[in-house]
């Protein structure tokens, strides 16, 4: 009760907040990490999450959110608690396989008393199930899979089951860490969503990281890529500045190569897709990052951590492109031509930003965030309103263009229509945006329509 009453607090406070987005979901007060369980069923998308009540991290629930038209949401009740032997200690992330119903899947975390390192020991990791007919009222959980039967060369660390269907039979991917600390992923087959039976895994031809957190294999265009979280992978150059990664590999026989970065921005993390009704293969990624040396003053305010926008992916000659959906362009009101130079000027805050760039040279500033271009790196710096955020880079030979969707302390930033992308939190508090250039710039920028959402009453 007592947390139910913190929660109410932080979220009054939320709704008065200088950082409260405008287009990107964040918790209904609390904290919210991996997005879970995202679907579309009889045309309603839900929207689960990694769930808090305390804002800055606690046990983990599935919080809810559902919309038709990814601009005006609900606040559900919330989905999964973790109230049960299974997953004592946390409902950890999974996925949603639509198919006659909701058919849920998620890590049950169990850390047991004693003292322990819950890699090798002291920890149990559930594959459990959860039916919903309706996306709304959902089943008595069932274990499929425990860690008394994942291959014994595996810690204690599997989890984030996700599950598609390949012709008759259906797959579960689930992100793994052997003992020889290698990351992973284990392939299990079911021929009726219930009975599963380990089949093989999917590894690198070098070991890449320790860890591989929230495997999503996906299908684009006659290609398949597994997308995951390595962890532990040391800073090469521009390349993989946070120390955990978010990625691709395409994925040939059972073996992961060509990796590439999503997104490289700060605060990118567990991205995961789903196919639509519509066909579209969508993402959404946590706009956070577990290890991480930087902060958030949101938890002051009763919450931490939000969504990114949602992007359709796209396979083009082998590399995957992430753009925001339609319904998210469909947010941007009337586009104005603006020309930029050292003079500031003052821009609405929630816009858009839309600037040719032609391979030429530039530097723009963004209240503390500066923008620039040269000898082929694209940086993001923050000057003052990081919270412990520094600079990002992006290696690109032929900068085009570049689409910035800036919320009040989020941004988005694509490069080539999504060719590359660098994704972020910065907390200036200012109300307005000044922007200015070290050279005249012309750029379009529109002001950007804010999401609707439907919370819940609290008692
Ligand atoms: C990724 C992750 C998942 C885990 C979840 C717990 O951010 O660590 O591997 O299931 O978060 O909240």
């Amino acid at each position: 009760m007592e947390k139910m009453q913190w929660n109410k607090t932080c979220r009054q406070r939320m709704q008065e907040d200088v950082h409260k987005l405008k287009f990107h979901l964040m918790p209904p007060g609390g904290w919210l990490n991996d997005p879970n369980g995202l679907c579309q069923m009889n045309g309603i998308y839900h929207i689960f999450y990694q769930y808090s009540y305390e804002p800055e991290g606690g046990n983990k629930y599935w919080g809810h959110y559902t919309t038709t038209d990814f601009i005006q949401y609900s606040e559900e009740d919330i989905a999964i608690y973790p109230d049960d032997k299974s997953d004592r200690s946390g409902a950890y992330s999974g996925s949603a396989f639509i198919e006659n119903g909701m058919h849920i899947f998620y890590t049950g975390n169990v850390k047991l008393e004693g003292e322990h390192d819950f890699i090798h020991t002291g920890r149990e990791s559930n594959t459990n199930y959860i039916y919903s007919e309706d996306g709304m009222h959902f089943s008595e959980k069932k274990t499929l899979l425990t860690s008394e039967v994942y291959p014994k060369d595996l810690t204690l660390h599997v989890r984030d089951p996700k599950v598609s269907k390949i012709k008759d039979t259906y797959y579960m991917y689930l992100g793994a860490r052997t003992k020889k600390d290698e990351g992973c992923v284990l392939v299990y087959s079911s021929k009726d969503l219930m009975d599963w039976t380990y089949d093989s895994r999917i590894e690198p031809e070098v070991p890449f990281g320790y860890m591989w957190e929230c495997p999503d294999l996906i299908y684009l265009d006659g290609e398949s890529f597994l997308i995951c979280c390595p962890q532990g992978i040391s800073k090469q150059g521009y390349q993989y500045e946070n120390y955990d990664q978010n990625g691709y590999f395409k994925v040939i026989e059972n073996k992961a190569r060509d990796y590439q970065t999503l997104d490289y921005g700060f605060d990118f993390y567990a991205p995961q897709t789903f196919v639509d009704e519509q066909g579209r293969t969508i993402l959404i990624a946590w706009m956070g990052l577990p290890d991480n040396t930087y902060e958030n003053p949101t938890v002051d305010r009763g919450w931490q951590m939000c969504l990114t926008i949602p992007r359709q992916l796209e396979n083009r000659d082998g590399k995957i492109y992430q753009y925001p959906i339609q319904e998210i362009i469909k947010l941007q009101g009337n586009k104005k031509e603006l020309l930029i130079s050292k003079q500031e000027q003052s821009m609405e805050k929630g816009c858009f930003i839309h600037m040719d760039v032609n391979n030429t040279p530039f530097q723009i500033q963004l209240n503390s965030l500066r923008l620039s271009y040269e000898n082929n790196v694209f940086q993001l710096e923050f000057l003052d309103s990081g919270y412990g955020r520094t600079i990002r880079h992006i290696e690109i030979e032929d900068m085009q263009e570049m689409d910035i969707f800036l919320d009040t302390s989020a941004i988005e930033i694509f490069l080539n229509h999504g060719e590359k992308t660098l994704s972020s939190r910065y907390y200036d508090g200012k109300k307005d945006m000044m922007i200015s250039s070290t050279n005249e710039i012309q750029i379009q920028y529109s002001i950007m329509k804010s999401f609707e959402i439907n919370y819940k009453e609290m008692d």
